[in-house]
């Protein structure tokens, strides 16, 4: 089980932030929007980075800001809000942009269903054991 947890996002229209307060709200943790000043990822030994779709992968506010941080020996679970397109390339540029890290099957949630994502959102958690 992991002890220390993380959840850091990008959102512009609230969807991705709401998902971010529920993973909160079933897992625990410390919540931070890349806004926040930037924490110690070596102190987590779980962090849940959270973006938007867009234009069919991550957002590119939240692909500079995990270039801006190390993630090496960090575990990422990534989750991700979006419209029609689905996950598209989210997931497997994830894995490109956090470096030195073990990286999760990115968690997708169409952005108008986030508040019914909920069940979605702890098999997602019981797959990867963090449940
Ligand atoms: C600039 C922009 C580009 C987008 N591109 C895509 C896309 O390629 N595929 C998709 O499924 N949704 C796309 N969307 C929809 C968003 O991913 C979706 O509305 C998301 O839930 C927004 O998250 P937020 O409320 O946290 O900002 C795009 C939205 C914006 C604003």
């Amino acid at each position: 089980m992991y002890s220390k947890k993380l959840i850091v996002y990008f959102s512009k229209s609230g969807n991705t932030k709401k998902l971010a307060e529920m993973i909160q709200a079933q897992v625990g943790g410390d919540l931070l929007s890349i806004d926040d000043p930037k924490p110690d990822f070596s102190a987590y030994d779980l962090v849940f980075l959270g973006t938007p779709n867009y234009s069919a992968t991550v957002a590119p506010d939240m692909a500079a800001y995990i270039q801006s941080i190390d993630l090496t020996g960090c575990t990422v679970a990534p989750f991700c809000t979006h419209g029609m397109g689905g996950l598209q390339n989210v997931g497997e540029d994830m894995v490109k942009l956090c470096k030195g890290a073990k990286v999760f099957p990115t968690l997708p949630i169409k952005g108008v269903d986030v508040a019914e994502g909920g069940e979605k959102l702890t098999a997602w958690l019981k797959d990867n054991g963090i449940l």
